[in-house]
């Protein structure tokens, strides 16, 4: 059958009919909000270039987590910024560290608000490299010692979730034999499964401060011209025990999240990034785009490319533009 029979307008004529036949549902409980804790006494700073975003201390971090839990987000993502930086990142699984500190206090204060932790080593080297560094390059398995002490020490302090986002080979088997190891066998594992060298991660390294201090992460993170290579990457995270897998970024990589889904049918995150977030906030200030609309659509189109959960610096005004 074709026009004039079929008319396709038919379902689009009110927004009744349009919202009984629409095919993909965006709500609060698929979101993330990322947010960067920092060392110290009453901090709040604006991030630069993520309007809305905040450097901020402890409690008021804490006081920010109950407003994400009112407006209906299940969970943050924490990234900590640390006092002080050493070779070895060894802040990152110090039992008083930033993250540890944070999390308990999270899990005080907003008990029912899922805290997922950021592991990797970044934010806690000096060099801001993901992993200990030999001979100009980071070594693998020296690295993966690192991160099992670190996620150990994240889920020791409450962490419900924790999710490595380093890119090293084995690290997701790594952390899970140290959970299980310590008995914390229903801690899951969101894994950064395939992530990509990205030059839309920019206003993130301000963010938390982990700039490279030398060379870039490309012998670490994916190659942004391959696909076939993302499938890998997401199998071998599940092979090792991820729980979770995650595409990052998100909306230039929606083909990835489209195959890693049909390919894997696992729960998915995609991560809608610091430069993504930055594009919208600094075309909508100038007023080229109803910021709005324009982040209602891409969240919905993360969506339809098949993302379960959407880890987003948005979160908080979607979920207020959407309601309860
Ligand atoms: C840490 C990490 C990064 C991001 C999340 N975890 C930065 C990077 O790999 O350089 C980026 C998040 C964002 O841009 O919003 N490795």
């Amino acid at each position: 059958m074709y026009f004039p029979s079929y008319r396709m307008r038919r379902l689009r004529q009110t927004e009744q009919i349009r919202n009984l036949v629409h095919e993909t549902d965006l709500l609060p409980d698929r979101l993330v909000y990322p947010m960067f804790v920092t060392h110290g006494e009453n901090k709040r700073a604006e991030i630069q270039s993520m309007p809305g975003c905040y450097q901020q201390s402890i409690s008021h971090l804490v006081e920010e987590a109950k407003e994400v839990r009112d407006l209906g987000i299940p969970a943050v993502l924490l990234f900590g910024i640390p006092a002080e930086k050493d070779d070895i990142g060894s802040g990152a699984y110090d039992e008083e560290g930033i993250i540890q500190m944070a999390v308990s206090a999270l899990k005080e204060a907003v008990p029912e608000l899922l805290v997922i932790t950021d592991v990797c080593l970044c934010e806690y080297t000096s060099h801001g490299h993901c992993g200990i560094v030999r001979d100009g390059d980071v070594d693998n398995d020296l690295t993966l010692e690192m991160l099992a002490k670190m996620a150990l020490s994240h889920a020791e302090s409450g962490a419900d979730i924790v999710a490595p986002s380093d890119m090293m080979d084995g690290r997701v088997a790594a952390i899970r034999s140290a959970l299980d190891a310590e008995g914390l066998i229903n801690t899951p594992i969101m894994s950064y499964a395939a992530k990509f060298a990205s030059a839309f991660y920019g206003p993130f390294r301000e963010a938390a401060e982990s700039s490279p201090e030398f060379g870039d992460r490309r012998s670490y993170q994916m190659d942004y011209r391959n696909s076939d290579e993302a499938v890998r990457e997401v199998l071998l995270d599940i092979e090792e025990g991820a729980d979770m897998v995650m595409v990052k970024p998100a909306l230039p990589y929606l083909d990835v999240i489209f195959r890693v889904k049909q390919e894997t049918k696992f729960p998915l995150a995609a991560y809608n990034v610091s430069g993504e977030y930055a594009m919208i906030k600094a075309a909508a200030a100038a007023g080229w785009l109803d910021e709005k609309h324009a982040v209602l659509e891409a969240m919905t189109a993360m969506r339809r490319a098949g993302a379960d959960v959407i880890i987003t610096y948005h979160a908080k005004d979607v979920a207020s533009w959407l309601g309860r």
